[in-house]
């Protein structure tokens, strides 16, 4: 797929022969406790992850990620990140719009995840792509001043 905005050229597709320290680097940008690189090794090696990417088209640079494990015919989304330098340019929507194509040409028919509850730019990421609520867990999350947040699962059929 190949994405275009005013300044702006962007590739989306699969996470293939990128290092786990561009990988670290734009999760340490969006979690507090980010996965170290063998973490990433692990993960971007194994069978039954489906990993896509949004890449500067020139630099071929890696600006943002999601990361899915497949069980079955279901899936859950372990993480999602965007470069905090292009957020809020619908990259994260592109990126998860690709994904959820790359999920059902695997024969995935369902999806999940947790988002905290005070997450509004996630939230509002996966509402505008019609996943549902299904469930929550009290306490599921820490805050950077330690206090525990909810989680909500959400799921949305493929
Ligand atoms: C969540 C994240 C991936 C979204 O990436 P993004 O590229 O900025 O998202 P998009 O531009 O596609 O925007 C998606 C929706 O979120 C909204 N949004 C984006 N940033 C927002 C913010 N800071 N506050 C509130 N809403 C926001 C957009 O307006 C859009 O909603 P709309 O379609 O109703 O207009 C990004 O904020 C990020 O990397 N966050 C840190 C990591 C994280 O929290 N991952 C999710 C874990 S569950």
């Amino acid at each position: 797929m190949f994405w275009e905005a005013k300044d702006l050229n962007i590739n989306i597709e699969p996470l293939l022969n990128v290092s786990s320290a561009d990988c670290v680097r734009l999760h340490k940008e969006g979690f507090l406790h980010a996965w170290s690189e063998s973490e990433f090794e692990t993960l971007l090696s194994s069978a039954n992850i489906t990993a896509d990417g949004v890449f500067l088209s020139q630099s071929k640079r890696l600006i943002g990620y999601v990361l899915s494990r497949r069980v079955l015919d279901e899936a859950e989304i372990l993480t999602i990140v965007m470069d905090q330098k292009y957020r809020n340019k619908k990259l994260a929507t592109s990126l998860l719009q690709f994904h959820l194509e790359s999920l059902i040409k695997q024969a995935i028919k369902r999806l999940f995840l947790e988002v905290a509850e005070t997450n509004q730019a996630a939230r509002k990421l996966y509402e505008g792509l019609d996943f549902s609520i299904i469930g929550e867990r009290q306490g599921y999350y820490r805050s950077e001043n330690g206090e525990r947040l909810k989680a909500y699962v959400m799921s949305k059929n493929l």
